[in-house]
C-alpha cells in the first residue's frame, strides 16, 4: 500500500508511536520543548550529517523518521520512555552502538548518516500522511 494516515492525537508530548509502512518501521515521535530546544542548538559543524532540525521535521513537535539504523540496519531503541536513548537523548542502537540525537542525527558510533525522513504530509492539526 502506498500511503497510509497516522493519527497523532493520541501521541502524548514525550510519547512516541511506532507504525509500519512500506514494510518499513516508522518512528513518530512527540518532541518535548527540552527535545526540540536540544536539537536546535547544536553546532551543524559538530555533525557528521549536518542537517538543520528544520530541516528534519515539517512541525517542531513532531519528529517523523524511518526506524532503521542507516549503520547496518538494526531498529533502535528508543521508543519507548523506559529504553535507553543514547547519549544524544534521541536513539540508541545497540547492534554496534550508534547513538542519534532528537532530531536522528547521527552523533557517535559507526552509522555513517542520520535517521532517514520518509515521505509524509500534513493533512490535519495532528494527522498525516505516509507516502
Ligand atoms: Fe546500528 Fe550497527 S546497525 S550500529
Amino acid at each position: 500500500l502506498a500511503s497510509i494516515d497516522v493519527d497523532l492525537a493520541p501521541v502524548a508530548v514525550g510519547q512516541a508511536i511506532t507504525v509500519t509502512w512500506r514494510g518499513k518501521p516508522v518512528f513518530v515521535r512527540h518532541r518535548t520543548a527540552e527535545e526540540i530546544e536540544s536539537a536546535k542548538t547544536v553546532n551543524l559543524g559538530d555533525l557528521r550529517d549536518p542537517a538543520a532540525d528544520d530541516a528534519r521535521v515539517k512541525k517542531p513537535e513532531w519528529l517523523i523518521v524511518i526506524g532503521i539504523c542507516t549503520h547496518l540496519g538494526c531498529v533502535p531503541l528508543g521508543q519507548k520512555v523506559t529504553d535507553p536513548r543514547g547519549e544524544y537523548g534521541g536513539w540508541f542502537c545497540p547492534c554496534h552502538g550508534s547513538h542519534y540525537d532528537t532530531a536522528g542525527r547521527i552523533r557517535k558510533g559507526p552509522a555513517p548518516a542520520n535517521l532517514v525522513l520518509p515521505t509524509y504530509a500534513f493533512t490535519g492539526d495532528t494527522k498525516i500522511r505516509l507516502g
